[in-house]
């Protein structure tokens, strides 16, 4: 089962992720907990790249190609396995992240970009994906509260890029009606697992 975390910032999705994987654990789910961009040491590098605050001349397209190398990367060497293995990955975003963050935000083309990463995935789609559903303006104020979230290169971006993440998403939404489901992100930590525990075991089950 492949169950990917997606939305904009500040919407939970991190946090809420671990949680689940520890109670799924304790369930007795066998769980791997990963993410986008990163999950293993040559993903995690291009990752570096991608957010360095520094790298303000980086071009949309290479932006894109970036993020689909590093999936790649992780799907070959970490997802792929673990499904095989008959695990549960919880994957902290995947390709809807480059279709609303590249694809809409950038200006690239939701489908020119699906194009690049049909290249890197090969119809390895998610089973399920969760979009945690914040609004843009509060989503930005609880990662600019975070302190213990450092700020990267995407997180500089103006609202309305991030306004602009959200439309794409609940466009997705719309797209892929059986994939995706909808998770409120307004409420406080507690109340939005529950909504994405409900989902996920809905799925197992
Ligand atoms: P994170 O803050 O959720 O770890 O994600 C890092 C940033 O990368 C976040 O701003 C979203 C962005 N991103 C994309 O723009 N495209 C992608 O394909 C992925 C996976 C992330």
């Amino acid at each position: 089962m492949f169950i990917t975390f997606e939305g904009g910032e500040g919407a939970g999705k991190t946090t809420i992720l671990k949680r689940l994987a520890q109670r799924l654990t304790e369930e007795g789910y066998q769980v791997l907990a990963t993410r986008e961009p990163g999950g293993i040491p040559i993903a995690e590098s291009i990752r570096d790249v991608i957010l360095d605050t520094k790298n303000t001349m980086m071009d949309a397209r290479t932006e894109a190609l970036l993020y689909a190398a590093a999936r790649r990367q992780h799907l070959v060497e970490k997802v792929k396995p673990a499904l095989e293995a008959g695990k549960v990955v919880l994957c902290d975003r995947f390709v809807d992240s480059s279709l609303a963050y590249q694809g809409a935000a950038r200006g690239l083309g939701v489908e020119e970009v699906f194009q690049i990463n049909q290249f890197a995935i090969q119809n390895h789609m998610p089973d399920l994906t969760l979009f945690f559903d914040i609004d843009p303006e509060a989503g930005l104020q609880r990662v600019m509260t975070n302190k213990e979230r450092e700020q990267n290169r995407l997180d500089l971006e103006s609202l309305a890029f991030h306004q602009q993440v959200y439309e794409a998403y609940q466009q997705l939404l719309q797209e892929f009606p059986n994939r995706i489901e909808r998770i409120d992100a307004k409420f406080d930590i507690i109340k939005v697992e529950e909504q994405a525990y409900n989902k996920i075991k809905a799925h197992l089950t």
